[in-house]
């Protein structure tokens, strides 16, 4: 889909006499993989309400672009995000929200993570009994992180509402709390 340059400027006339984006907008493929590379993959997004991870052990696989990324709450109250993969041979870790307890167990091999996303046990991975491997370094297969941001947000209904926000450029500027807002664990 083309947006030619009448259409545009019809958008940004003085809101008494715009016009709405033509309707393709929201529903054309083509219109969204652009949406998708040109602004979505380069700053921060909302992708979840701190309440979708309410208690430690709390674990939400989402998908955000196309990628199946994991919330997780650790024993102090924070919340990551994560690659929803395992290091190991790529399994998806979780596929339905629940509690975890205090590890997260890969349903394939049984590697088992702690809430903080390091590997902490590789059961059975030198055979039988054996859960070492000399080519297996737990210290460098840690769960991918997506870099996220908390703000916690007063909503009209002055109730406040706990964004987790993710950045999966790396480089985007932490967004800037304006009054009334802060951003910490939630
Ligand atoms: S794929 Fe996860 S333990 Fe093997």
């Amino acid at each position: 889909m083309t947006l030619d340059l009448a259409t545009l400027d019809a958008v940004r006339r003085p809101i008494k006499e715009a016009r709405g984006l033509p309707n393709a907008c929201y529903t054309d493929d083509e219109m969204f993989a652009r949406e998708r590379e040109l602004i979505f993959k380069r700053t921060w997004s909302a992708v979840a309400l701190g309440q979708d991870v309410p208690a430690p052990g709390d674990a939400r696989p989402i998908e955000v672009l196309g990628m199946p990324l994991l919330l997780l709450r650790d024993g102090d109250g924070a919340v990551r995000v994560f690659h929803n993969v395992c290091r190991h041979r790529g399994m998806q870790l979780v596929t339905t929200a629940g509690n975890v307890g205090r590890v997260l167990r890969c349903p394939y091999h049984a590697w088992c993570y702690g809430l903080d996303g390091q590997l902490r046990s590789t059961p059975n991975v030198g055979g039988p009994g054996v859960h070492e491997h000399p080519a297996i370094r737990p210290g460098e297969l840690a769960l991918q992180a997506v870099r996220s941001h908390v703000r916690v947000s007063e909503s009209p209904g002055h109730r406040l509402r706990k964004v987790l926000a993710r950045d999966f450029s790396k480089s985007r500027p932490v967004i800037p709390e304006s009054p009334g807002q802060h951003h910490g664990a939630i």
